[in-house]
């Protein structure tokens, strides 16, 4: 296969992120049609503006084309199982947004499924294509500084969601912080064995009315000794605070955050620089190539995705366990919620 043709499902802020990269940036890919329920001709005349004229209401639309090889799941979280098993059943490729599903038993249905069919799924957990989280991950992979003790995870947004969007999210730990569970993953390359989370609200009482938290601490242990922290808040008044760091054997090594430009200010008053990039779209855009790049190469070449079903469903269970974790405030084995 030369080309790869793709299918959209789910064309709000995600869906055209990834539309807009794979028809200008990622070679090989070939957006083909979308869809989306509450298409308008808003999102028509952006899916035209990048070349696509097959715009569909029904879904059923991109499973049923003969001619379209992978679908990219941008749709909301619940739809994602179902939507695996769909794609899976008619023979096409998977890219998946974050998180998996919602459910255990959905997400075991979609994994099965993907098995049989023998397609290839990619979970979108775009963080490990950042180039200065890849840097921590490859130096600590790379044994020079032994092994890993402690790894740290800081993870801010700039600002809290709307309320609609934490009434649906699926809460702190399966929408935001699943990102960090992962990270956290793919910096230790250990499994997550056990979790203690503390969560508060302090941003936004909205947050308490859907039995969730704006800001959140998990601490974490490995299957192979390290252990480690995240920290999460909704609201970083000063941008998107997104920053790893591990520390080894024979040293240590971390990130810091992409600032707005690089320059430096130096008086007699002290020195200043910019703030963080605002938000995931700016800081995390070549990442979001990456990862896309990296999903219609392995097609093409037959090769693994880098992040594959496992992936995401571990993330899952982790956030499953911090919240129970917090709902019950004692350490949790992620075991206890793989039933
Ligand atoms: N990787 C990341 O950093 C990242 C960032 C944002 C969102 N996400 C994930 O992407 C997904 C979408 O988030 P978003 O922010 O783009 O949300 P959004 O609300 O902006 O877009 C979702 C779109 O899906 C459409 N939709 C609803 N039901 C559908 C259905 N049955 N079939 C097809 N489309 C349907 C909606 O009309 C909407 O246009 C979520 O799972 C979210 O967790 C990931």
């Amino acid at each position: 296969m030369k080309e790869v043709r793709i299918g959209m499902l789910g064309f709000g802020r995600i869906g055209r992120l990834h539309a807009t990269n794979l028809t200008r940036s990622v070679p090989g890919a070939k957006l083909v049609a979308v869809a989306d329920p509450y298409l308008n001709d808003d999102a028509v005349a952006f899916a035209n503006s990048l070349g696509v004229d097959r715009c569909f209401k029904d879904e059923a639309e991109i499973f049923n084309a003969s001619d379209i090889d992978a679908v990219f799941i941008c749709s909301p979280t619940g739809t994602h199982p179902d939507f695996i098993c769909r794609a899976a059943a008619a023979g096409k490729h998977i890219f998946c947004e974050k998180p998996i599903g919602l459910t255990l038993e959905e997400i075991n249905t979609a994994l099965e499924a993907v098995k049989k069919a023998g397609v290839k799924l990619q979970l979108g957990f775009v963080r490990r294509f950042d180039h200065n989280h890849k840097k921590v991950h490859d130096v600590v992979a790379s044994g020079k500084l032994g092994e890993a003790h402690v790894i740290k995870v800081c993870s801010r947004d700039p600002e809290e969601p709307p309320e609609a969007y934490v009434a649906v999210s699926g809460g702190i730990f399966m929408d935001m912080m699943i990102h960090d569970f992962d990270m956290a993953r793919y910096q230790a390359g250990s499994e997550i064995v056990e979790v203690m989370a503390y969560g508060t609200n302090k941003i936004n009482p909205f947050f308490a009315k859907y039995d969730d938290v704006d800001t959140a601490i998990v601490m974490l242990k490995f299957e192979n000794g390290a252990i480690g922290v995240i920290d999460n808040s909704r609201a970083a008044r000063y941008g998107y605070d997104q920053r790893v760091e591990v520390h080894c054997d024979k040293g240590c090594v971390q990130d810091g955050n992409d600032l707005i430009d690089m320059s430096m200010i130096s008086t007699a008053d002290g020195v200043t620089c910019e703030k963080p990039t605002w938000f995931f779209l700016e800081r995390y855009n070549n990442a979001f190539i990456a990862e896309s790049i990296d999903f219609v190469r392995a097609i093409i070449d037959g090769t693994d995705v880098p992040v594959d079903g496992h992936d995401g469903k571990m993330a899952v269970l982790i956030a499953m366990a911090a919240k129970k974790s917090l709902d019950e405030n004692r350490p949790v084995k992620v075991s206890e919620v793989d039933v």
